[in-house]
C-alpha cells in the first residue's frame, strides 16, 4: 500500500520541505481516489507552531554582552542546506573564533563534495561579521587555517576559518545587521506578476561581484520555463534515488516532540501529517516509485516551487574551496537585501547537486543559464518574488550546543 501518499496537502518531502500548512479546511486525498475533509486544528486539537524552545534563538540573539557570543548567536541563524547547522564555535583562544565543520551534520548523498555545507559555513562566517560591525568591531577571516581541505570530500572536522576580531571602533555598523533576525526562507507560492525591485537586482550584481562571483536574474516565461523543467526533473531524481530521498527522509522532524529535541532538518508539524504519521498512513522511510501515485503526489509539493517573479543565480569562476565559503558570504547578503526590499527568496538546489544520477540536470542547468562555455560554478539557484503567505522562522539548535570553551 503507498502509505505515504495519503498526504495530497501540506508538506513537501525535499529539503525546507518542512512547512506543513494547509488552511484551516483542508482535503486528504486517500489512494484510491476517496477523500477526507480534514479541520486543520481539528485532527488532534494542536496547531501547527513550532515549539517555543526550537525557535527561540531567532527572539534575542542581541542579549549577550560578550561580543564573539553575539556574533555567533546572530550567526547560527544563518542559512544552511537542510538546516543542518554544521557549526562547531572553538572560543578557547581570547580574541578569537574557530569555526569546525561538524563533520556529523554532512549531507553525504546529496552534497557529496561538501559543496553546500561550505556555503552555509559561508553564510554564518558573514552574519558573525555583520553582527561585529553593530559593535564597532571589525573582523579578519582566515580561511581554512589548518590546510585546505580536498576538492571532493570535506575532512570531519575541518577547520573553516578563524575569525579574528579587531579593536573596539575600527568600524562602522553594517545597515543589513536589523535584517538578520527578519531573514527567512520562504517556501510557500509565490506571486507570479509581480517585477523585482530593479534596485535591489542591481544590488545583487554589485554583491556577487564584490565576492568574485557572478550572479544573473531570469525573469519571464521564456526564461524561467527551462529552468521550471530542469529543477522539476532534478527534484524527481532526487525524490527516486533511495540513498537521496532516504537522506532527507531520515532528517525529518514530525511533530514538537521531534522538532524540540533535534532543532535542525526537516520539520514536519501539521496536524494532519503528525496524525497520519501517528496511525502509521505516513511513512517518510518510503522511497517514491517511477510511475507510482506516491511519485505523483510527491511531485504535487513541487508545484508552488514553480511561482516567482524570477530565478536569481551566483556562479562563480572556479570551484575552489574558498570560493564556496564565498559564496556562501554573498548569498546570505543578497537574502539580506531582498528582505530589506520585502522580496522572498528560495533556493532549489537539486540540479546543482554533484551526485552521479544528477548530471543531466547540472548540465543542462548550466548550459541553459550560459555558464557552460566558461566553465563556471553555478553554486546558489532561487527563485525570488513575493512570498503570498507568511511563515514562522525554522528551528535553531541553541547557542550553547555548538560551543567549545
Ligand atoms: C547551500 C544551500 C542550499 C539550499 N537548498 C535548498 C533547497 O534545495 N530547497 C529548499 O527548500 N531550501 C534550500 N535551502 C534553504 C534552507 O532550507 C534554509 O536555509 C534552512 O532550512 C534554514 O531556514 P532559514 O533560511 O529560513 O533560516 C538552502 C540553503 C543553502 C544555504
Amino acid at each position: 500500500m503507498e502509505r505515504k501518499n495519503l498526504l495530497t496537502a501540506g508538506t513537501r518531502l525535499s529539503e525546507g520541505r518542512t512547512q506543513a500548512n494547509p488552511g484551516r479546511r483542508t482535503f486528504i486525498r486517500l489512494v484510491g481516489g476517496g477523500a477526507v475533509l480534514a479541520a486543520t486544528g481539528g485532527i488532534t486539537g494542536c496547531s501547527n507552531e513550532l515549539p517555543e524552545a526550537a525557535i527561540q534563538p531567532w527572539r534575542s540573539p542581541d542579549r549577550d554582552t560578550d561580543l564573539r557570543r553575539f556574533m555567533l548567536a546572530h550567526a547560527l541563524l544563518a542559512p544552511n542546506p537542510h538546516n543542518r547547522q554544521p557549526w562547531i564555535a572553538d572560543l578557547r583562544e581570547p580574541g578569537r573564533i574557530h569555526l569546525i565543520c561538524d563533520g556529523d551534520r554532512l549531507l553525504p548523498e546529496t552534497d557529496p563534495f561538501g559543496r553546500q555545507i561550505l556555503i552555509g559555513c559561508g553564510a554564518f562566517i558573514e552574519l558573525a561579521v555583520v553582527a561585529a560591525t553593530q559593535r564597532g568591531v571589525s573582523v579578519k577571516v582566515e580561511l581554512f587555517p589548518g590546510g585546505m581541505p580536498d576538492d571532493q570530500a570535506l575532512p570531519k572536522g575541518s577547520r573553516v576559518a578563524t575569525l579574528v576580531l579587531g579593536e573596539p571602533g575600527s568600524t562602522a555598523s553594517d545597515p543589513l545587521f536589523t535584517q538578520i533576525v527578519r531573514r527567512h526562507t520562504r517556501k510557500t507560492a509565490y506571486a507570479s506578476d509581480r517585477a523585482l525591485p530593479e534596485a535591489l537586482v542591481r544590488s545583487w550584481s554589485e554583491t556577487a561581484a564584490n565576492f568574485g562571483l557572478r550572479s544573473g536574474v531570469e525573469a519571464g516565461a521564456a526564461a524561467m520555463d527551462p529552468i521550471r523543467r530542469i529543477t522539476r526533473e532534478a527534484y524527481e531524481i532526487e525524490a527516486t534515488t533511495a540513498r537521496t530521498w532516504l537522506e532527507s527522509a531520515r532528517l525529518m522532524r514530525i511533530g514538537p516532540a521531534a522538532i524540540a529535541a533535534n532543532p535542525d532538518g526537516i520539520s514536519l508539524n501539521s496536524p494532519m501529517v503528525r496524525a497520519l504519521h501517528t496511525v502509521g498512513l505516513f511513512d517518510p522511510m518510503e522511497v517514491p516509485a517511477r510511475g507510482s501515485k506516491t511519485l505523483e503526489r510527491v511531485m504535487e509539493r513541487w508545484v508552488p516551487f514553480e511561482t516567482g517573479s524570477g530565478f536569481l543565480w551566483l556562479a562563480s569562476p572556479d570551484n575552489s574551496r574558498p570560493t564556496q565559503v564565498a559564496s556562501g558570504r554573498a548569498y546570505v547578503r543578497a537574502h539580506l537585501l531582498a528582505t530589506a526590499a520585502g522580496v522572498d527568496m528560495h533556493p532549489l538546489s537539486q540540479a546543482l547537486q554533484e551526485f552521479t544520477e544528477m548530471r543531466g540536470p547540472r548540465e543542462a542547468m548550466h548550459k541553459t543559464l550560459g555558464l557552460a562555455a566558461s566553465g563556471a560554478t553555478l553554486q546558489m539557484l532561487s527563485r525570488v518574488g513575493f512570498a503570498t503567505e507568511s511563515r514562522g522562522p525554522s528551528p535553531r539548535r541553541s547557542l550553547e550546543s555548538m560551543l567549545l570553551t
